[in-house]
C-alpha cells in the first residue's frame, strides 16, 4: 500500500493507534489478478484469513466466492444471500460457500442441513457423522498432498491418504451421499511450485479413475497456498497461475468445475499497520522498542502464521539492531529481537508495519485487557 510518510501520521493522529488501515482498492485488485490469470477457476475467499465484514462485503461484490470453517463463517457469508428467492438461494449458496474444515461437529451439521451445503470431509468417521446429521451435504473428499517448503504446512493435520480415495468415495454414495469432487490444500505461502503440480497429478489419477468406475465427480478445488510478494525473492504469482492453468488443461476432462479458496493472496498485500512506540529501554545492550500492538494482537500471525515481521520508521537515524515487543505483561510478547531500526526513536514516534492483512487481526486476543488495533477502511465503495 502506498500512504506517504505525512498521510500516516495524519492518519495516526486522527484515528489513534495501533491503527490496521485496510485499502479495498487492492483487496479488489488482487481478486482482479487472481481472476484475470485464472480466469476458469472460481475463487472462494477463505475468510479465516481475515474475516473482517466489510471484506467479505467487498468481495462478495466484486462476485467472489467464500471458504468458511465454521457455522459462524458460514452465517457471515449467508447474510448477504438472504434476500435472494428460495430457488436463486439455494444455486447461490452452492455457489458462493464451500464449507472447507473436513471436521464439523454434529451440531453444525445438524444447523447447516437446511441450506444444502457444499463441505470437504476426510475420513470414513467424517461420512458417518455427515451421513447422520446433514445428508442433503454435496461432498468434496480432500487429498493429502505435499506441502514442501510451504510457510505453514497442512497434511499432517489434514487429508485422505490417496490410497484410502476410493474406498471414502465409494463409502460415501453407499451411505446415500454424494461426491461433488475432490480437493487439497498444498501449505499455505507456498513457494515450491512443484507442491501444487504433484498435487494436480495426484488429484487427476484418483478423479479419472473415480470417474470411470462411474462416480461422477464434477469439482476439483486447488486449496489456497498462493504466495504473496512479501520480499523481491517471492516467486510470482502469474508464473504460478500459468502452471496450473495449463496442468489443469492436460489433466482434467474439459467439464471439470475448478475452484480454488485463496485467503493470504487476497488480503495480505491490502493492510498496514502504524503502531506507536510506548517505552525504550536498553536491556543487556540491545535496544528494546516496546510498542503499543503486539503477538497477542495484530502481531498474532508471528505465532500462528510463522511470519516474519517487518518494520519501517518515520524518523531516520543510524540504524541497529533492535528487538520489537509488545505492550503486554508477557516476555513471550516479542514480535521481533532482530529488526533494524534507528536508535535514536523517540517515546510516541510511530512504526509501519506492510503486508499485515492475513492472518494478523484475525486471531487478535484482548488479552491483557488490550484492545488491538482500530480498523480503518480506504476506498470502500
Ligand atoms: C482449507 C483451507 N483453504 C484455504 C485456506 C487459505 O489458504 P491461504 O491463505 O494459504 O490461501 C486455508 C488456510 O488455512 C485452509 O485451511
Amino acid at each position: 500500500m502506498k500512504l506517504s510518510a505525512t498521510r500516516l501520521k495524519e492518519l495516526a493522529a486522527q484515528h489513534g493507534t495501533p491503527l490496521f488501515i485496510i485499502d479495498h482498492d487492492i483487496i479488489r485488485r488482487n481478486y482482479r489478478l487472481f481472476k484475470k490469470h485464472l480466469p476458469a477457476v472460481q475463487a472462494y475467499y477463505a475468510v479465516k484469513a481475515n474475516s473482517n465484514p466489510e471484506i467479505v462485503r467487498t468481495l462478495f461484490d466484486e462476485g467472489a466466492s467464500f471458504d468458511v470453517a465454521s457455522y459462524n463463517e458460514f452465517m457471515q457469508v449467508y447474510t448477504y444471500l438472504r434476500h435472494f428467492n428460495p430457488k436463486e438461494k439455494n444455486f447461490y449458496i452452492w455457489d458462493k460457500i464451500i464449507f472447507s474444515n473436513t471436521i464439523k461437529d454434529h451440531q453444525t451439521l445438524a444447523k447447516i442441513k437446511k441450506y444444502r451445503p457444499l463441505m470437504t470431509f476426510d475420513n470414513a468417521d467424517e461420512v458417518r457423522k455427515i451421513a447422520q446429521y446433514c445428508d442433503t451435504a454435496g461432498l468434496v473428499l480432500r487429498l493429502k498432498v505435499p506441502d514442501i517448503g510451504s510457510q505453514i504446512e497442512m497434511s499432517s493435520k489434514f487429508g485422505a491418504e490417496p490410497a484410502d480415495a476410493l474406498a471414502l468415495i465409494r463409502q460415501a454414495f453407499d451411505s446415500g451421499l454424494v461426491v461433488e469432487g475432490l480437493s487439497f490444500h498444498v501449505g499455505s505461502q507456498c513457494t515450491n511450485f512443484e507442491n501444487y503440480s504433484t498435487a494436480l497429478q495426484l488429484t487427476a489419477e484418483i478423479f479419472n479413475e473415480a470417474r470411470r468406475q462411474g462416480y461422477p465427480l464434477k469439482i476439483v478445488d486447488i486449496g489456497g497456498g498462493f504466495p504473496v510478494p512479501y520480499d523481491s525473492d517471492s516467486p510470482r504469482f502469474e508464473k504460478l497461475a500459468h502452471i496450473i492453468a495449463a496442468e489443469c488443461k492436460r489433466l482434467f476432462p474439459a467439464d471439470t468445475e475448478l475452484i480454488a479458496e485463496p485467503g493470504r493472496f487476497i488480503v495480505a498485500t491490502a493492510a498496514v499497520l502504524v503502531s506507536e512506540i510506548i517505552g525504550k529501554a536498553r536491556r543487556e545492550g540491545k535496544l528494546f522498542y516496546h510498542i503499543n500492538d503486539g503477538v497477542y494482537h495484530t502481531f498474532s500471525g508471528v505465532v500462528y502464521d510463522h511470519w516474519i515481521p517487518n518494520f519501517r520508521a518515520l524518523r531516520k537515524g543510524k540504524e541497529e539492531v533492535c528487538a520489537v515487543v509488545g505492550p503486554t505483561c508477557d516476555s513471550f510478547d516479542k514480535i521481533t529481537t532482530a529488526e533494524s531500526l534507528p536508535g535514536n526513536l523517540r517515546i510516541g514516534d510511530l512504526l509501519v508495519t506492510a503486508n499485515i492483512g492475513a492472518y494478523s487481526i484475525a486471531s487478535s486476543t484482548k488479552f491483557n485487557g488490550f484492545d488491538g488495533a482500530r480498523i480503518l477502511h480506504l476506498n470502500t465503495l
